[in-house]
Order: C-alpha cells, then sequence, then structure tokens
C-alpha cells in the first residue's frame, strides 16, 4: 500500500508555495514536489484581492502537482495577519470515576472548557495548543492520558482569528480547486520548522520576517506562551531603499538581495554597487554603505517591535536559547548580529532540516512556514488519532470532523 501524503500551502505576502509530500513509517516527510509563485492578492498576510490570489494559488498548487505526479485535493493552510490574537486560557473538568485512567475523552472535555473563552462573534477560535496539564494539583504533566486523578487542568494558549479574514483565504484555497484540511498559525508552522526540543524546553522566540508580516512565537518550558502576527516585513525595507536611493521598487528589491547588509560598519565604506534607475540615466553607482545603513535603520525598529511582542509573552532573558529568525528576510546578511544587539539575546537563522526527496529548495529559512504547516498536520493527526491502548488508529470520518472541530497538539 502506498504511504499516505500530506500537502501544505503557505500563502505569503510575496510568494505561495504548495509542498507534497509522503509520511514514511517513522513519520518522516519525504517531498514529492514543491510548487512556488509569485503571490498576489494579499497584503499584510491577508487577502484584499480574492480573484488574483486564487490564481496564484492556483498556479503554486498546478506547479506542485506537476513537479510530484499527484493530484491535490486537499491541504493544510497557513493564516497570519493583525487580524489574529491571542490569549493563554486554562480549562478545568472533573473526572467521572477517579478509579479509571484519564482518557482522551477527558482531555478532550478539558480543551474544549479552556476554548470558552469571550470571542465576539466576528472572530473564530483556530487553535486551542495545550501547554501543559495538571491531575489533582500535580504541576506541569506534559501527557495525562493514563493517569490516575479526580480533576484535570489543561494550561491553554488559545488563537482567534477575524471571520471575515480566515473566511476570505479558505474561499480562496477552495477557489482554486483545494480543499482546506485545517488552518494553521504561521508562527506556529514556522516553530514547527526549525527549533528543536532543547531550545523550546529553555525557551527560544521564534521570529519569521517575511514580505508583509513578521510572526512571533514565544515558547517557554517547552510549550507555547504567546503568538503574534505584526504587519510589517521585507517589503518595508525595499520600500525605504526606493526612497533613499530613488530608484524603482524592482531595482530597490535587487539592491537588497544582491548588495544588502545590516551592519554597515562591516560594508567597505569605499564600496560602490550599481543600480538601475529613474530619469535619464539608466545606472547609478550607490555607496553599499548607504544601503545597508537604510536597512539597518528598518530591521532596528522592526526588531524592537518584535522585543516589545516578546515582553508581552515573557521577560526575554528568560529565553536562555535566545531567537531563531526565519523567514525570506532572515537571508540578509548580519541580520542575526543585529538580532544580538536589540534584543541582547544569542540569535541563530533557522532553516528546515530532516526532509528526504526533493527538497533542495527548502533548506531555506523563507521555506520554514511551509514545512512547518506539514510537520504541525503531521503531529496534529498523530495525536488526535492515537489510542491509550493501541496503535494510531485510521483516519475515519468521525476523527476527521473531530479534527476540524477540535486542532490539538500536545507540547513537546
Ligand atoms: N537575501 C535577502 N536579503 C534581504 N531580504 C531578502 C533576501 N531574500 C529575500 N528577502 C526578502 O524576504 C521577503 C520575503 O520573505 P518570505 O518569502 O518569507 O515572505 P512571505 O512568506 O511571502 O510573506 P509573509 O509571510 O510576510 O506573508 C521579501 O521582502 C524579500 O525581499
Ligand atoms: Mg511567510
Amino acid at each position: 500500500m502506498a504511504n499516505p501524503s500530506l500537502a501544505a500551502i503557505d500563502v505569503g505576502t510575496t510568494k505561495v508555495c504548495t509542498i507534497v509530500a509522503e509520511v514514511g513509517a517513522q513519520r518522516e516527510l519525504r517531498i514529492l514536489g514543491v510548487g512556488v509563485g509569485p503571490s498576489a492578492g494579499l497584503s499584510k498576510g491577508m487577502v484584499d484581492n480574492i480573484h488574483a490570489a486564487i490564481d496564484a494559488i492556483a498556479s503554486s498548487v498546478e506547479r506542485a502537482e506537476r513537479a510530484s505526479g499527484t493530484r491535490i485535493l486537499s491541504a493544510h493552510v497557513g493564516i497570519a495577519g493583525p487580524h489574529v490574537s491571542s490569549i493563554n486560557s486554562r480549562g478545568i473538568v472533573a473526572i467521572a470515576d477517579p478509579r479509571n485512567p484519564i482518557t482522551d475523552h477527558d482531555v478532550h472535555r478539558a480543551l474544549e472548557s479552556a476554548r470558552i473563552v469571550n470571542v465576539p462573534n466576528n472572530r473564530e477560535v483556530i487553535h486551542v495548543v495545550p501547554r501543559y496539564y495538571v491531575v489533582d494539583g500535580q504541576d506541569h504533566v506534559v501527557d495525562p492520558l493514563g493517569m490516575y486523578g479526580s480533576r484535570l487542568d489543561v494550561e491553554t494558549h488559545v488563537v482567534t482569528s477575524s471571520t471575515s479574514a480566515m473566511n476570505n483565504l479558505v474561499q480562496c484555497v477552495e477557489g482554486a480547486g483545494v480543499k482546506v484540511e485545517s488552518l494553521v498559525l504561521e508562527p506556529l508552522a514556522s516553530g514547527e520548522a526549525v527549533v528543536d526540543r532543547e531550545e523550546l524546553q529553555q525557551g527560544v522566540a521564534l521570529v519569521d520576517i517575511g514580505g508583509g508580516t513578521t510572526d512571533i512565537c514565544v515558547y517557554m518550558n517547552g510549550a507555547v506562551v504567546h503568538t503574534a502576527v505584526l504587519p510589517i516585513g521585507g517589503l518595508h525595507m525595499t520600500r525605504d531603499l526606493v526612497v533613499a536611493l530613488r530608484v524603482p521598487q524592482p531595482a530597490a528589491e535587487r539592491a537588497k538581495r544582491d548588495h544588502g547588509h545590516a551592519i554597515p560598519s562591516l560594508v567597505d565604506e569605499a564600496e560602490e554597487v550599481e543600480v538601475e534607475a529613474f530619469g535619464s540615466e539608466p545606472k547609478r553607482q550607490v555607496r553599499r554603505r548607504l544601503i545597508a545603513e537604510v536597512l539597518q535603520a528598518r530591521t532596528e525598529e522592526m526588531l524592537e517591535l518584535v522585543l516589545a511582542e516578546i515582553r508581552r509573552g515573557t521577560e526575554p532573558e528568560m529565553l536562555s536559547a535566545g531567537v531563531v529568525l526565519t523567514g525570506g528576510a532572515a537571508s540578509l546578511p548580519g541580520i542575526d548580529m543585529l538580532a544580538e544587539e536589540v534584543l541582547s539575546l544569542p540569535a541563530r537563522i533557522g532553516r528546515p532540516r530532516h526532509l528526504a526527496g526533493l527538497s533542495d529548495i527548502l533548506h531555506d529559512p523563507a521555506y520554514a512556514t511551509s514545512v512547518g504547516l506539514l510537520r504541525w498536520a503531521l503531529k496534529e493527526q498523530a495525536i488526535l488519532f492515537r489510542s491509550v491502548h493501541g496503535p494510531i488508529a485510521p483516519l475515519g470520518s468521525l476523527m476527521r470532523r473531530v479534527a476540524h472541530l477540535m486542532r490539538v497538539v500536545l507540547p513537546q
């Protein structure tokens, strides 16, 4: 029998990436095909032109189908944008008969009770992520299944989204002929792809700087404590270069990618580079250090906003493992050094790892979200379909419905 396969679509502000992967016996991912194309109809991570977005998604899906030789009927899809918000909430349930071990059903009841937070009727809950459990006062239980107790508490991270932004995204993906299997908050996905277990345990912040958004996920003691999506990204850096260098947007984008640096003092003061310009002279020489100065100013400002957001989750000093930077802008040389300076934390660039198959393009920080969507979906399925007394059950229609009702995973 063929291995089961999974598909994910990362609908970003600058690119759409679709990945099809096969899931091996050890739950390892073998990439069958990737389809990447320019994005359209999105601003700050949100759909603002449905028709343009449908075309961009359809073309990325078609490329992934051609590359993998498969037909993509459904996919796990990333959601981001400043409309997303999160809070931590506690759920409490009584165990009917404390002589019996705690079951999946008890855990689900506890999660359901945590989910009952005050959500206005124009918002939807998209995740109830368990952080840890408490069984009869015993704190920080990672997995309560099979334990005995009369009361089960769960500390969760609840993520909500604007209903209309969510519907627009679903409509675009379904308009491109793909059913949405689940929506996954992008910072949670990125973390799944690049943050390792030890970092999660010691405290770490994942910062994904994309084109239109900067996604943040803060982890402490192996669990999520805070998530946020800021409406800032690489497009702002490019726009600053348009103004400072007085060049067209595509030329500013090329100058950033080919000659950019986040630390001006590391760029030779005398070095000049050629850029395409407006007006009668088609090419102009600009000092490379000037490009770096513009990028440093904007990146520093963005990192300061990131720091303020991290503070909403925890004291930054508590993050012993520091920050992991992903997203396309993490490829800016020197950005890790600048992050260390602004955040006063160790920083590294996160690249998706442990992928087999046609995965060459994916070992890049810009693909952390796309790969993470697959990893998140895999983890979610394993949790939902396991049984205390037996092996993982096959994907039945009832469980599928449960999966849609409540998207849960266990903390690491
Ligand atoms: N070498 C580089 N130096 C600086 N910036 C870069 C480099 N390579 C790519 N970028 C920037 O990364 C950004 C795109 O990142 P990414 O692909 O993660 O965004 P996205 O997923 O499409 O958007 P978002 O997640 O914000 O919706 C662009 O602004 C691009 O200019
Ligand atoms: Mg992105």
